[in-house]
């Protein structure tokens, strides 16, 4: 898989890159790379945005630079360019990210990931150069890095080899193989730390018994999340 991260902020993602899964998915044949908006720009002083039409705060990404950046990456027109992979623009407004949405970028050949800044792009950015909006929680980040990060590690760990364990991606939280519920919880040793005692269950090497369990506790888990405090723990200081 080729991934494109088009960016003002390059070196964010040198970090990201050092990660072990992220580096076991390029050793593996991924590539990641990052297109530098401001090294393309056709402006003076290295300018890349401008103050919005009409007035109001904040500074928009042009399209004039953006469609620079990418013709000088791609050599097509960028109108063009949705058509041989997809171009997600990062926006609070786009495509939530879930579980099914990594799996199906994950499946592709190609992506490149459109961060905006500030508030974000000219509207014919997304209009014509990009192929679908994603976001990734119903809040606003300061521009499309985080989030675009957020991406490559749902998607990079679903491709073969990035994890230790071929089966941890699978029945992992919210994927198919769990109906799309939460996972259920793990333990490890000590058995027992402070009086908490791991479930008697899970020490009984009954392997029936123990799939059992988990099923029940993914099953619980999932009723949860649909009530307004999931997540929430319950008060452990009096004890
Ligand atoms: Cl993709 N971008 C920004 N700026 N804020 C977000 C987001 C993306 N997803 C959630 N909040």
């Amino acid at each position: 898989m080729e991934i494109d991260i088009v960016t003002l902020f390059p070196e964010w993602f040198a970090w990201m890159t050092e990660q072990r899964h992220v580096r076991n998915a390029i050793a593996a044949g991924t590539s990641i790379e990052c297109v530098n908006i401001r090294e393309h720009t056709p402006l003076g002083a290295g300018q890349v945005d401008d103050t919005p039409f009409g007035g109001g705060a904040g500074m928009v990404l042009r399209v004039d630079v953006l469609d620079c950046a990418l013709r000088a990456r791609y050599e097509v027109d960028p109108v063009r360019l949705r058509e041989q992979r997809r171009v997600i623009a990062l926006t609070p407004g786009g495509r939530l990210l879930d579980d099914e949405l990594a799996s199906e970028l994950a499946r592709e050949p190609a992506l490149t990931l459109l961060c905006g800044r500030y508030e974000g792009f000219d509207e014919r950015i997304i209009e014509h150069f990009a192929s679908e909006q994603v976001s990734i929680g119903c809040y606003v980040l300061a521009g499309g890095e985080l989030a675009a990060m957020v991406v490559c590690d749902t998607v990079l760990r679903k491709l073969p080899g990035a994890l230790g364990h071929e089966e941890s991606a699978i029945e992992e939280s919210y994927s198919q193989a769990l109906d799309g519920r939460p996972e259920y919880p793990h333990y490890t040793r000590p058995a027992e730390y402070r009086g908490w005692r791991v479930p008697e269950v899970l020490l009984s090497g009954h392997h029936e018994q123990i799939a059992d369990w988990r099923l029940q506790r993914s099953i619980e888990r999932g009723d949860r999340g649909t009530s307004g405090d999931a997540g929430r723990r319950e008060d452990d200081s009096k004890e």
